[in-house]
């Protein structure tokens, strides 16, 4: 079993696996979902307990779908079958798929408006907003577009038709090749952007809302937030890593991937919020309102750091969300995988079909979801309208649910040797960390876990 079968295809460098499972961890979680729960949650203080959830929950989670992927072979809800037979542990396959199609359903939303985001910098929209020379044209611009009953649904659904046919063509060969190219030239325009920001005028106070924390604003429902956040953003939980770890090197050091991979995932978070929170203080918008202030705040970035060179500003705007897109293709593909790849494995039908399946019901229900933003947007439930309520119940339930699951299967039912030896791998490396990284699993992990879950959902008081 520890051998790859000879037809399965392998990422063929260690910078490739890492930069592939690094671009299914990088995407709007971190461009876009970061700085708005940070903005609401009291910035810096959120940042550091956001850096203890990737520490100490993600990081030993990643390793364990690591160990689950590469040693069963196979996909989500087929590797916890294989691994077990006891009936909650073979479920939490199923229970990740479900969560996978779910998230993907108002995940491929936003998508659907870093789509727009792009035709709009191609046809050079932003250089005319910042003729009026107030930022706000850029906060009523995205409020328009995006309660618009047309445009966003049509963007969401040739989002997700793109990700179908990408899908429909099996993704394992090109991922690597994309994501070896995409991912330095992504982090290359950040870093730009991040020096642009750190010297412009009345970058001071965004920068200390990011980096100076104030804890009295911290609850358990923050917490809880953080946590499920770190889940979101590395793609942990569902599963979804199962799937790639399957496709590792019998030589790869499952602990050293997990921590890059997860170094670059918050370095993307980190420089995400140093270039978005000075444009925000500076343009007078309201850090907690919970509006998407990448959307709002990054084009105007883009008019202001190079305000001479209105041709710089063009290229660069239409080089990152290009950028975006792609970024967020890999995710969006990562996550319309695991439903599809299960469908067609457990119902014997085609690829094609189940990729089908997938398609219909996200397009049905990716098109409510966006409605809710405007024309749909007086059905609320407890003050959520159907968008936010999607985003609430995968982040704060179902993902942190799938990695307590997780934890206690791996900490608690597994084989030992099974996880010393993908740890290990078979002997041949030290596995440094090891130990921690199974204690975590089997007692710290799903203690917290589950506090923080019942506290933060107000279910038992600490
Ligand atoms: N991590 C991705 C992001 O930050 C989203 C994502 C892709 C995801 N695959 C996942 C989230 C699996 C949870 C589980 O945008």
């Amino acid at each position: 079993m520890s051998n790859h079968q000879p037809n399965h295809n392998n990422f063929t460098s260690k910078i490739g696996l890492i930069l592939a499972t690094a671009g299914s961890a990088v995407g709007l979680g971190n461009i876009w979902r970061f700085p708005v729960l940070a903005g609401q949650n009291g910035g810096a203080a959120f940042l550091i307990l956001y850096i203890f959830c990737v520490i100490l929950i993600g990081l030993p989670l990643m390793v364990g779908e690591f160990i689950i992927g590469r040693h069963a072979q196979s996909n989500t809800a087929y590797a916890f079958s294989k691994l077990t037979n006891h009936k909650i542990f073979k479920n939490i396959g199923r229970f990740g798929v479900f969560t996978g199609w779910f998230i993907l359903c108002y995940y491929i939303v936003v998508s659907a408006w870093a789509l727009d985001y792009l035709v709009d910098a191609i046809l050079g929209r932003f250089g005319k907003l910042s003729e009026a020379g107030n930022a706000q044209v850029y906060a009523d611009y995205f409020h328009d577009f995006i309660t618009n009953p047309y445009l966003p649904v049509i963007y969401t659904i040739i989002f997700i038709l793109l990700s179908h046919l990408i899908i429909i063509r099996g993704v394992k060969k090109g991922i690597e090749k994309f994501a070896k190219f995409l991912m330095p030239l992504l982090f290359i325009i950040m870093l730009i952007l991040v020096v642009f920001s750190i010297f412009t005028e009345g970058a001071q106070e965004g920068l200390t809302f990011l980096f100076k924390p104030d804890f009295t604003k911290i609850t358990f429902s923050t917490i809880l937030t953080a946590m499920g956040q770190a889940f979101f953003s590395m793609s942990i939980a569902m599963g979804c890593l199962c799937t790639f770890a399957s496709y590792f090197t019998k030589e790869a050091n499952l602990i050293n991937t997990a921590f890059k991979v997860g170094v670059i995932d918050t370095l993307v978070a980190v420089m995400s919020g140093i270039i978005i929170f000075p444009a925000v203080f500076s343009a007078h918008f309201a850090v907690n309102s919970g509006a998407s202030l990448a959307f709002i705040a990054l084009p105007n970035v883009f008019q202001q750091a190079f305000s001479h060179l209105p041709t710089v500003s063009y290229i660069i705007s239409i080089l990152f969300y290009f950028l975006l897109v792609l970024a967020t293709l890999t995710s969006v593909i990562s996550l319309h995988e695991v439903p599809t790849a299960f469908l067609a494995e457990h119902y014997k039908i085609s690829r094609t079909k189940a990729t089908s399946i997938v398609t219909a019901t996200v397009c049905f229900f990716g098109t409510i979801c966006s409605l809710s933003n405007g024309v749909l947007s007086d059905i609320t439930i407890s003050g959520k309208n159907i968008f936010d309520l999607f985003d609430y119940v995968s982040g704060q339930i179902f993902l942190p649910i799938g990695g307590l699951l997780i934890a206690v299967f791996v900490g608690w039912s597994m084989d030992k040797d099974i996880i010393r030896n993908q740890l290990t791998n078979f002997g041949t490396i030290p596995g440094k960390g090891a130990t921690t990284i199974i204690y975590l699993l089997k007692y710290v992990i799903p203690v917290i876990t589950l506090l923080i879950f019942l506290s933060g959902l107000n279910i038992i008081k600490l």
